[in-house]
């Protein structure tokens, strides 16, 4: 038996990157996997590919900084696969960098729609409708932002410091309902995004500054999260774990 049989799951901003891996290896796993992204065509290939592998997923489109959109894809997995147990608010965004005297206010507003409120949208849906299931999993997407600071990057940041406080009274008021909310904290991860947006020196920089003279993997992100997803994680609720290669141990 798979670890994730008979389980489903919403993860999203599947559509890429660490929520496409996170999704790919739940459904390998056994899990039925909504896929949702702002970009549906994303999700859908991720869908496809996971199809193709011979798992079970759905494509769904959800704008995770709209309330209506968390409840729709909560319903959309309950009416498509029979209820929801595990759930992964990963969708993120940053914005360019810019100091806190010059930062542009619809910059803020958009990053923390996404980046906070997304996530609260998420959990207000998710986290009864796992109740009703019988018990699950949540994992907040973080980062070592969520605990370090860097400059010019206010939104992100804030937004990632607070997500690790929600997820704290997501855990007091659901793990005694058997809902388990923990946060992932990743360091740089190596995506095309993270790699396109950096000179290769810039890139030399920021290998440096982990312990582990390299950037992350979404493999490396995917394997704690589907831990603390998983029965094996039974009692860790409530906590921040990180994945950042020792980023943050100076
Ligand atoms: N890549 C890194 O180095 C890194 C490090 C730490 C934390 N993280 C976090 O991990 C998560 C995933 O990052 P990634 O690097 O895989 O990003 P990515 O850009 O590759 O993928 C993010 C996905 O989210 C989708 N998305 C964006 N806005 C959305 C919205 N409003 N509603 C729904 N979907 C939306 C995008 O279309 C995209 O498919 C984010 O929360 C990010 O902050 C990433």
């Amino acid at each position: 038996m798979a670890r994730f049989d008979n389980k489903v799951a919403i993860v999203t901003g599947g559509g890429s990157g660490i929520g496409a891996e996170i999704s790919r290896e739940l459904a390998e796993q056994g899990a039925s996997v909504v896929v949702t992204d702002i970009n549906l065509d994303a999700a859908q290939s991720i869908v496809d590919e996971i199809g193709a592998a011979g798992g079970s997923a759905a494509a769904f489109q959800q704008n995770t900084a709209k309330w209506e959109d968390s409840k729709a894809a909560v319903e959309f997995a309950q009416s498509t696969f029979g209820a929801l147990h595990l759930a992964v608010n990963n969708a993120g965004i940053g914005a360019a960098p810019q100091k806190i005297g010059d930062y542009d206010i619809a910059a803020w507003d958009r990053v923390r729609s996404v980046d906070l409120d997304g996530v609260f949208y998420g959990l207000k849906f998710q986290l009864p409708a796992i109740v009703a299931a019988g018990g699950g999993a949540v994992v907040n997407m973080a980062s070592v932002l969520g605990s370090v600071g860097i400059a010019e990057n206010a939104a992100y940041v804030t937004s990632k410091h607070a997500l690790i406080g929600l997820t704290k009274v997501a855990a007091l008021e659901y793990t005694s309902e058997g809902v388990r909310t923990n946060a992932v904290g990743p360091g740089f991860i190596d995506t095309p995004l993270v790699r396109s947006s950096l000179s290769p020196e810039a890139l030399s920089a920021l290998e440096a500054e982990h312990a582990s003279r390299r950037l992350g993997t979404d493999k490396e992100v995917a394997a704690l999260t589907l831990f603390l997803l998983s029965d094996e994680a039974s009692f860790i609720s409530g906590s921040y774990h990180l994945v950042d290669g020792g980023y943050s141990a100076h």
